[in-house]
């Protein structure tokens, strides 16, 4: 698979692997298929994998640990900190500071099983501590070897450009689809602008946008998403027509909706690199074949018209899940 780069100096393949609904959050979890779908990344190419301590907590990074442990594959890590989770539930409250950052990290590091983190994401921004105080403390970490790269999450523009003046910030992961362009209204053109790498999470709108869930019926018991506004049954009937135009292209284009979404955001940049989720071999196999798609400008336009007219009904997330989004 082709590279790209991501700050100065990191180099991944250009679709990274969301790791995260191998724990939790889209359905039952399958460790076995999980650790086989981690495989098959590596045969692809895919060698930027991404997780969170929260995920699971703690089951997503203890999965990735024993695969690293099995198969000693080059693959770049990031994960995550800052996201305080109450045992079995989603309720959270955020932490920023110095102190939790080294005690986040040194657990990350074990259930990982690796010496040194590739990308150190803060999950979520709390307003009430200066991301002056948290970049310090990050800065630490990075001396003392504990991790090499600093990235932010749903991070507003005016809070990267301080957090950057304190230390080059290699990547933003913020939610970043066809049906989710609020980053385009500052923060991709801050990254632009400051060199600083972009990673769209939910790119595939956690599964809408490939034309799948078109009911709430058809998600599992416990699936996170039924909770989403965006998923409620009210707003379905009004999201299901993106999904549809998005097919319809995809038609055109001799490619797969999924394929289709993830080759748009390949083409809004070159420090782009997407992280669809997935559980299973064949949608990994569908979406590793989406960075050999270019998209001509014309394609691009008429895709991004035909798209942005429609409403999107519901927010992303519930009010819990707002918590420190764009902050
Ligand atoms: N920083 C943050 O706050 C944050 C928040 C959310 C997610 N993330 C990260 O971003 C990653 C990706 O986001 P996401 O998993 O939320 O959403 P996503 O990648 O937009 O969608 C994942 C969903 O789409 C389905 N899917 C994947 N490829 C498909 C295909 N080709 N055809 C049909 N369905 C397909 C998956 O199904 P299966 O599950 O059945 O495979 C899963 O239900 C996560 O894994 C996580 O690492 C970060």
């Amino acid at each position: 698979m082709n590279k790209r780069t991501l700050g100065n100096d990191l180099s991944v393949s250009a679709i990274g692997l969301g790791c995260m609904g191998m724990s939790e959050f889209y359905g039952p979890r399958d460790d076995s298929e999980s650790l086989r779908v981690l495989a098959r990344a590596v045969e692809l190419g895919i060698d930027f994998f991404d997780t969170a301590d929260m995920y699971g907590p703690h089951h997503n990074e203890e999965l990735i640990g024993r695969f690293l442990a099995r198969n000693k594959p080059q693959v770049r890590i990031a994960t995550k900190f800052g996201i305080v989770r109450n045992p079995g539930e989603y309720r959270r409250s955020l932490d920023n500071s110095a102190n939790y950052a080294r005690s986040a990290c040194e657990a990350s590091l074990r259930r990982l099983g690796v010496e040194q983190i590739d990308l150190y994401y803060v999950h979520r921004i709390n307003p009430d501590e200066p991301i002056e105080e948290t970049i310090d403390g990050l800065v630490s970490l990075i001396k003392a070897g504990k991790i090499a790269r600093i990235g932010l999450c749903e991070v507003s523009a005016d809070t990267l450009r301080r957090a950057h003046a304190i230390h080059p910030i290699t990547a933003v992961q913020t939610e970043y689809s066809l049906w989710t362009r609020d980053v385009e209204r500052d923060v991709l053109s801050t990254c632009h602008e400051l060199g600083i790498g972009f990673v769209p999470y939910s790119p595939l709108g956690r599964g809408f946008l490939t034309g799948r869930f078109q009911d709430t019926a058809e998600l599992s018991e416990g699936d996170f998403r039924t909770k989403l506004p965006r998923f409620a049954e009210g707003a379905l009937g009004t999201n299901r027509r993106i999904a549809e135009v998005i097919a319809e292209m995809a038609v055109q284009k001799g490619c797969s909706p999924a394929q289709l979404s993830l080759a748009w955001l390949l083409s809004k940049g070159p420090n782009i690199v997407p992280i669809p989720g997935t559980k299973q071999l064949r949608y990994l196999d569908e979406n590793a074949a989406a960075a050999q798609i270019t998209l001509s400008i014309e394609e691009q336009q008429q895709l991004e018209s035909a798209t942005e007219r429609l409403p999107v009904v519901g927010e992303r997330y519930t009010v819990e899940g707002m918590k420190g989004v764009n902050a």
